[in-house]
């Protein structure tokens, strides 16, 4: 079954399944028709600026408060929240990791997130968690909903289908997809294994960065933003919602299906976006601009310039500054920087930082090329180059990210990777040419 989509960035977009089934000009009628019941979900304030102002009307079936009955303790003892400080030994460091390895028994989408970070604080409505998601069975009768923040999704193994209240979204590695706090809904494997990278964000939700100077067009474009239409099921078999709470997980059964919106309009909404639709700047002459320029989304804080979250890739892209060092330099950085790769290489890093593998490099500690890395971009002709088939990405955010008893202890851990840089040799002697000996 093909499912559609509805281009566009943030729009207000309206879809119904059945003729008619969507009201116009009005809300809330008397009755709304097919015998639908009117509901808001709210986005954001009711009394937020328009800008930001965010909110969908859905026409379902049965209201949510069928969806819920009374809720008992779940347990999902790997997703962690912020604040969760201080439960594993290891020492300060930059690190890095191997892939997060599969699961060995049935374990479905939510029952498969390993939280490697958490940062800020979930009570105040700041900060994140990174997490990897590792599963090899489909959710059926299990649906779930996140009231403590959205989830940018970002896969690295395998195709997956979000089936949402408001849609389904199909999803391959290469692609990214966002579901809204409050969300309803399941996970179906098109694969029979999948991978990949969660942000699960506590604040300000995910927008389009602004593009200053750049203008108009590039980076990611609003058109390449992809919300489902609407979809439906009438299922009237037993079914469980669990919500994830304030860092507590809660089961509640139902009779039947919760994913029943028959048609919706409004501006708070999933979507996705594949990565490829990116449009990369770079220099041109010399010298190259933070990675700030590879921005896809941003998460705001409130304070200007100071993103809760910047998600950012390295794309494919062409290389061709002059008297240039021209991977990342050197650097400390006052953000915290998660990165995973979906695939390739990454120029800093050509060896020891695979797909599917994690680096975490955070708050104030050094970090840039590696030994090899610096020699080779030290002392190559500096000709056009493309840097082509790779796909890294970071999670920044202004918080520390503190590390997770599972992130300390998980044994695809690289206990050298600090050893990466122990070849850079001092070339200063006291001439202007230094020592390239
Ligand atoms: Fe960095």
């Amino acid at each position: 079954m093909a499912f559609s989509y509805m281009p566009g960035f943030g729009n207000d977009f309206e879809t119904e399944t059945l003729p008619g089934s969507l009201p116009q000009g009005r809300n809330s009628p008397q009755r709304p028709a097919y015998g639908l019941y009117a509901e808001q979900l709210s986005g954001s304030p009711f009394t937020a600026p328009r800008g930001t102002n965010e909110r969908s009307w859905l026409y379902r079936i049965r209201p949510s408060v069928k969806h819920t009955g009374r809720f008992k303790a779940a347990s999902y003892p790997l997703w962690k929240t912020a604040p969760n400080v201080g439960d594993h030994e290891l020492a300060l460091g930059q690190y890095r990791w191997n892939p997060v390895p599969m699961p060995k028994e049935p374990t479905d989408f939510i029952q498969g997130m390993r939280t490697i970070t958490t940062a800020g604080d979930v009570l105040g409505q700041n900060g994140m968690a990174a997490h990897v998601y590792v599963a090899n069975r489909s959710m059926v009768d299990d649906h779930f909903f996140n009231a403590d923040g959205e989830l940018l999704v970002v896969p690295q193994v395998g195709a997956l289908r979000f089936v949402t209240e408001m849609g389904v979204i199909e999803l391959r590695p290469g692609e990214i997809a966002v579901l809204p706090r409050g969300l309803v809904f399941k996970v179906e494997l098109v694969d029979a294994e999948v991978r990949g990278y969660v942000c699960e964000n506590y604040g300000a939700k995910l927008t389009m960065p602004d593009r200053g100077p750049i203008g108009a067009n590039c980076l990611a474009n609003p058109r390449d933003f992809k919300t489902p239409c609407a979809w439906f099921e009438e299922k009237e078999t037993p079914c469980r919602l669990t919500v994830k709470w304030c860092g507590n997980f809660h089961v509640t059964e139902i009779g039947h299906s919760p994913l029943d919106v028959v048609a919706w309009h409004g501006n708070y909404a999933p979507y996705k976006y594949d990565l490829a639709t990116f449009s990369p700047l770079g220099a041109i002459l010399f010298d190259h601009p933070d990675p700030s320029i590879f921005t896809v989304l941003t998460a705001p804080s409130g304070e200007e310039g100071t993103a809760n979250i910047d998600f950012v890739i390295f794309p494919p892209r062409w290389l061709v500054a002059e008297d240039t060092f021209r991977p990342p330099w050197y650097h400390r950085n006052i953000m915290s920087e998660f990165m995973g790769l979906i695939h390739g290489q990454y120029d800093a890093k050509e060896e020891g930082f695979v797909p599917g593998g994690i680096s975490l490099h955070n708050l104030m500690l050094a970090h840039g090329p590696d030994a090899p890395g610096f020699e080779k971009a030290s002392r190559v002709e500096l000709k056009p180059v493309k840097l082509d088939n790779t796909m890294a990405f970071m999670f920044e955010t202004r918080f520390p990210q503190m590390l997770t008893r599972y992130g300390a202890e998980l044994e695809t851990r690289q206990d050298n990777y600090i050893d990466c840089w122990s070849d850079l040799k001092k070339r200063f002697n006291g001439t202007p040419e230094g020592d390239w000996s």
